[in-house]
């Protein structure tokens, strides 16, 4: 295994330049977004973390093309995003499934969307596989309605990765999973990733679960978003379940959990109504 996760000469593919971003609100302009400023690498693995409600979704859908920056670029190799595009898959944090289609019509969904044509004749066998792997086959013709929360949370990685993006950003993707079954889709995204070498953001709020995934964790403050720390994740790819157990691994959890929970406190001191409305709706 070799020591570092980073290769620091490989091409930048996201580029957050000087980002800031104001919302309008009926108390006026808020700004969720401040001079975030971070590079995304070829085939890296970025989380985010940070308090509820300091702004990571909103960071995540400049890059899917949801939302346009303030003040400041997002740099997509190189190019300014204009919209949302089949090369980005996106998993959203409230599932962002369709419930109008059952789970199998989801997963073809965006197997069947022109820009993904060469793969329209492997559409059923793709669409069978990831079934298979999520554990979802015996509810193929479901309507979301009828799916678990953790099914649903499913169903909606599996969309996701079965159009086979460069780009994977993720929110919050594992949030509504029992311990069990997180624990099994971490270790299936990373033979994903072995596989077919994406270059990955997401969102978590477990420490634990970054630094098993990552290449590198950005931290974020309380909102508005700024960045407060980058650590480089030390260990290498392929990576295995026994990085829990290197010592490195807990200097960094409680080295990271300090920090966050520094930001998660200032959040609340903000905020506290709104802060407690959001984490107990999580
Ligand atoms: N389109 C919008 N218009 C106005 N305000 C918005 C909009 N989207 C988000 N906000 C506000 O911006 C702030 C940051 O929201 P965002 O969803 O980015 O937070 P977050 O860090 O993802 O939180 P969580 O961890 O709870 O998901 C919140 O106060 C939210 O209410
Ligand atoms: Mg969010």
């Amino acid at each position: 295994m070799s020591t570092s996760a980073i290769d620091k000469t490989a091409a930048v593919r996201i580029r957050f330049d000087q980002v800031s971003v104001d919302f309008d609100t009926p108390q006026g302009a808020m700004r969720v977004l401040d001079q975030v400023s971070f590079d995304i690498r070829d085939g890296e693995f970025v989380s985010i973390i940070g308090p509820s409600g300091c702004g990571k979704t909103t960071l995540m859908n400049i890059v899917g093309g949801f939302v346009q920056a303030t003040e400041g670029r997002v740099l997509l190799d190189g190019q300014p995003i204009n919209g949302p595009g089949p090369d980005r898959g996106v998993i959203f944090q409230e599932y962002g499934v369709f419930p109008w289609l059952t789970v199998r019509q989801n997963i073809e969904f965006g197997l069947k969307l022109d820009a993904n044509r060469a793969h329209a004749a492997e559409t059923a066998e793709i669409t069978d596989r990831y079934m298979s792997l999520m554990g979802l086959t015996d509810f193929a013709g479901h309507f979301p309605k009828h799916l678990s929360g953790g099914m649903r949370q499913r169903l909606a990685i599996a969309r996701a990765y079965a159009v086979r993006p460069e780009f994977l950003l993720m929110d919050e993707p594992f949030g509504a999973l029992d311990a069990q079954t997180r624990s099994a889709m971490q270790d299936l995204l990373l033979q994903v990733l072995q596989r077919e070498g994406k270059t990955v953001m997401m969102i978590t709020h477990s420490v634990e679960e970054a630094l098993y995934l990552s290449s590198r964790i950005v931290v974020v403050t309380a909102r508005p978003a700024r960045v407060r720390a980058i650590i480089d994740v030390p260990f290498g790819y392929p990576r295995a379940e026994s990085v829990h157990e290197d010592p490195r691994f807990a200097a960094l959890r409680s080295q990271i959990r300090d920090i966050v929970m520094q930001e998660y406190a200032a959040q609340v001191r903000q905020a506290p109504t709104q802060a407690g409305r959001a984490s107990a709706g999580q």
